[in-house]
């Protein structure tokens, strides 16, 4: 496995395989992200990671700071992986004074997370965009656990004509559902049970979606009901949205509508969603 720090190196190495599948990650690695290198691996024969906590993706009150890091451990679950390449850029590789392009998805990027966690999508876009232009993968893996990312991406790929294929794998859960998260460690333990009533009220909400109720009021209210049913867990908002717009839905009337919240568990905020006409285990 070969570790690049800097973009002059990660250039280098990546030239040495023709198709390669790229996932970028900010480390803490777990379950999840190691779904999307296997899924990298198998598709394209080679793989690279970048591990990159990336600071303009944080707001000021936000836990950049904190984020939790463990590269030694990062990189023994990589290689056991067989993964080929590894990008792991210090901020100011990334970030040279004088930088002053972004990049602006529209109007997604202000919703819900983007109006949770303002300009929070522009750091996660310019950043893609940067990494894609570095790595220059086939193919960019990322997780549904982010959706409303995989569309800020996607619509960036597209509007900019990055050629890699972005592809989305299935959320990975803890056995009681929980899904897997690098923040999960910051969960104190009472805080770490009552967590598992997100993922029960989203598919609470699924089932009767599937049972027949379209109304969006209706199946957001079952969430919040479930959820108020467990005081460690501040619910931020529950949605149901458009697959690709973003938007808010009134009646759940097209395929592929994502139903997403966020909350707080005392410090640390948990985001989950699920596709309501998906099946849910
Ligand atoms: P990070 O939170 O480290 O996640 C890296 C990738 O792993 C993302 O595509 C995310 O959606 C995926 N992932 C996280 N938890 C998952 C789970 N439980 N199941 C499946 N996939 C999961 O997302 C970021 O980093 C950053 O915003 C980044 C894209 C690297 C840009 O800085």
């Amino acid at each position: 496995m070969e570790i690049a720090r800097t973009i002059a190196e990660m250039r280098q190495q990546r030239s040495r395989a023709s198709r390669i599948g790229f996932v970028p990650t900010m480390g803490f690695l777990h379950e999840g992200h190691l779904s999307l290198v296997r899924r990298a691996k198998q598709d394209c024969g080679a793989a690279a990671v970048s591990i990159f906590v990336n600071p303009t993706q944080f707001g000021p009150q936000e836990d950049f700071g904190r984020y939790p890091r463990d590269l030694e451990r990062d990189l023994k679950l990589l290689a056991e992986e067989g993964v080929d390449l590894v990008f792991i850029p210090a901020v100011e590789e990334m970030y040279r004074p004088g930088e002053a392009t972004t990049v602006d998805v529209g109007p997604i990027a202000s919703l819900l997370e983007g109006a949770a966690r303002p300009g929070h999508f522009r750091g996660v876009a310019t950043v893609v965009c940067k990494l894609l232009n570095i790595v220059q993968p086939t193919r960019c893996y990322f997780g549904q656990k982010d959706w409303q990312q995989t569309i800020v991406v996607r619509t960036m790929a597209r509007d900019l004509d990055l050629p890699a294929e972005i592809v989305v794998c299935p959320t990975r859960r803890e056995p009681d559902g929980l899904a897997m998260s690098s923040r999960n460690v910051y969960l104190k333990d009472d805080e770490r049970v009552a967590a598992t009533q997100l993922y029960r009220s989203l598919k609470a909400a699924a089932l009767t979606f599937q049972a027949g109720e379209t109304s969006a009021q209706t199946l957001c209210r079952l969430v919040r009901e479930g959820i108020a049913g467990e005081p460690k867990i501040a619910l931020e908002y529950v949605r149901i949205s458009h697959p690709q717009t973003v938007e808010d839905l009134a009646v759940v009337d097209v395929p592929g509508a994502v139903m997403s919240l966020a909350a707080r568990l005392g410090a640390t905020r948990l985001i989950d969603n699920v596709v309501l006409d998906q099946p849910v285990t």
